[in-house]
């Protein structure tokens, strides 16, 4: 962050949340809260709340939240830096202009350092791809039907043939060698000393959400091996939760999304007018993807290559996405091989007659099964069916379950009723397999870990003292920040506690701590529990206490286990035990 941090809490404190959401969002006071449809998810009924009290948004659906700034680095896809300026702009406060001088540089933090070293080097590429050295690249994307302006919106690059050039470029800019090894731009060995990783390749760098570089993609310009090089993983550069394209597609106001292979098919797409697509990042679809574009959107359509390797990660996905609660289909891309030879053979509108007719996942399943069996063989063909029966249970709802039943019975000319008799013994056998359930964040989950029930109730108490902060002075002699056990909790009690000690209570302030979104979004989760309402002040009275028990009585458990393994822990367990005994004999009272 490179303005002093006073600054940012004065724009802050000058643009309200509800009066900036308000111009985004229609929103609802209803209690304390405003409510409004999310931006970030589809929903029909309004979960997304706004705080005036505590100066945050949080979505009971999506858990999307944070505070005013995060809402505008999220909406208009801005960085920090970016979100401050536009609310400082709109408070008419006068920011100083910044520079990114070395003692900054210095000052931040590692992640920002990744950010802007890979940032640097997207440049460095981007130039070399329009300068004489680039023209090869140039002439290779042209030769792909990439326009000029396509090639600008991805940010497109090239590496050159030289064995160093970026590492030179790189150093000339200020960066240490350790960070350009640590980034994955170079590498180091004894017959050579420092060297790119990437040369003589096209460059795709891979955005964030936030349209910040986190990495690269480099391809070959002819059939060399292998044919895309990525960069390793890093901290900013977390291939499991990341989306080629995403950046783009999230704002592209589509119900669905388009997920494809690669970069390349990304790129055409949306060149074609389909912004809605995406990619995973050279490593096949994961769950955390999946719950990204769970934020987005509740469809997702496949666009994978029509081959064998392809037909199979596509059922994997679909696998994933079902677990995640998204509704998958595919696109049935024949006679072509991916996306992006469709559409430079067949053009748009072939295309998005393709997205209409895209399949029901489940019968696509069921038809790619198909294949293995030989169906003019009675013995292989009832082998078929009992395999669609055990599929069939899969749906634990019987009302889905019979209607897919009929439809599957309709299409492969199974009569109904032996069908579901089918199933019924099927399931009679083995059980219906229920599908995997997860909690929906912001709700009650049943069935949790220990681990689980020991950071909601941490995120219980510090809601509570955010909502009241006239309980902090009452339990303070019981809880301290340490007893928070989950890292980034611990930081925002130590944060809301030391300002509750002094008579200040800013939860908003607290979220800025934070730079990356997931933590952000972590804690403002963390201000916005659902509380139990109660009635009466005796069971008001109650609640706290146990919440206050819990808390401390989880933190001795998890401190007992650390002695011996850190040092203060045993410190803590003493003050615990003690804590405990008077507790237990002690009653809060909610009185003023
Ligand atoms: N990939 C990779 N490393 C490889 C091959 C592929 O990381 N050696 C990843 C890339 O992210 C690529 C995706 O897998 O985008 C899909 O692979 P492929 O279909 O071979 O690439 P395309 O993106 O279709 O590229 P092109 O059309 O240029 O062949
Ligand atoms: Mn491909």
């Amino acid at each position: 962050m490179y303005y002093p941090d006073e600054l940012v809490e004065e724009v802050r404190m000058k643009n309200d949340i509800v009066d900036v959401i308000s111009g985004y969002v229609r929103l609802q006071k209803k209690g304390a809260n405003h409510f409004g449809l999310c931006p970030f998810h589809n929903e029909k009924s309004p979960s997304f709340s706004v705080s005036g009290g505590k100066q945050m948004y949080y979505c009971f659906g999506c858990g999307a939240g944070g505070n005013v700034f995060t809402f505008i680095m999220n909406y208009e896809n801005y960085t920090f830096a970016e979100a401050v300026k536009m609310l400082a702009d709109r408070a008419g406060v006068n920011l100083p202009e910044v520079e990114y001088s070395e003692e900054m540089r210095k000052k931040d933090g590692y992640r920002s350092r990744l950010l802007e070293v890979n940032k640097e080097a997207a440049k460095y590429f981007y130039y070399q791809l329009r300068s004489r050295q680039g023209e090869i690249g140039y002439r290779y994307l042209a030769g792909r039907s990439l326009s000029k302006e396509t090639m600008q919106k991805f940010g497109l690059g090239f590496a050159n043939v030289s064995s160093n050039d970026l590492v030179q470029y790189l150093r000339s800019k200020g960066y240490t060698d350790e960070l350009m090894q640590e980034a994955g731009l170079a590498g180091f060995d004894e017959k050579y000393g420092m060297h790119d990783k990437f040369w003589n390749r096209v460059m795709f760098p891979i955005q964030d959400i936030n349209h910040r570089v986190i990495g690269f993609g480099g391809r070959v310009m002819g059939d060399a091996k292998p044919k895309y090089l990525n960069s390793p993983e890093t901290m900013v550069f977390d291939k499991s939760r990341n989306l080629y394209g995403l950046n783009f597609a999230r704002t592209s106001r589509q119900s669905h999304v388009i997920l494809c292979e690669g970069y390349m098919d990304v790129i055409a797409m949306h060149q074609a007018g389909f912004t809605q697509a995406v990619a995973s990042l050279g490593t096949s679809f994961t769950s955390g993807q999946a719950n990204l574009l769970k934020r987005y959107v509740k469809d997702v359509l496949l666009a994978y290559d029509s081959d064998g390797a392809g037909v199979k990660a596509a059922l994997r996905a679909i696998g994933i996405l079902k677990e995640t609660g998204l509704s998958g289909r595919v696109i049935n891309m024949e006679p072509y091989k991916d996306p992006d030879e469709f559409i430079k053979n067949l053009g748009t509108e072939a295309f998005k007659e393709r997205l209409e007719q895209a399949e029901n996942s489940f019968f696509f399943e069921i038809r790619m099964m198909e294949r293995e069996y030989d169906l003019k063989d009675p013995e292989s063909k009832t082998a078929f069916h009992r395999e669609i029966a055990r599929k069939l249970c899969g749906f634990s709802e019987e009302v889905e379950r019979e209607n897919y039943v009929q439809a599957v019975a309709e299409r492969y000319h199974i009569s109904v009723d032996n069908l579901r008799k089918l199933v019924v013994s099927y399931a009679a056998q083995t059980g219906l397999v229920s599908p995997v359930t997860r909690p929906k964040s912001g709700l009650a989950a049943k069935k949790n870990t220990p681990e689980e029930n020991r950071k909601k109730s941490q995120r219980l108490l510090i809601t509570w003292i955010t909502e009241e902060p006239g309980i902090y002075p009452k339990i303070a002699k019981y809880i301290t920040p340490e007893d928070f056990t989950e890292e980034l909790y611990r930081k925002v009690a130590d944060r809301l506690f030391e300002g509750l000690s002094k008579g200040e209570y800013n939860p908003a302030a607290i979220i800025s701590m934070f730079m990356d979104e997931e933590e952000q979004r972590e804690a403002a989760a963390l201000f916005n529990t659902k509380l139990t309402e109660l009635e009466t002040k005796q069971e008001r009275e109650k609640a706290l206490h146990d919440i206050v028990y819990t808390v401390k009585k989880n933190s001795y458990e998890y401190y007992s286990g650390r002695i011996g393994a850190e040092i203060s822990a045993v410190n803590q367990v003493i003050a615990g035990k003690k804590a405990l005994e008077e507790l237990s004999k002690t009653h809060i009272s909610l009185d003023e």
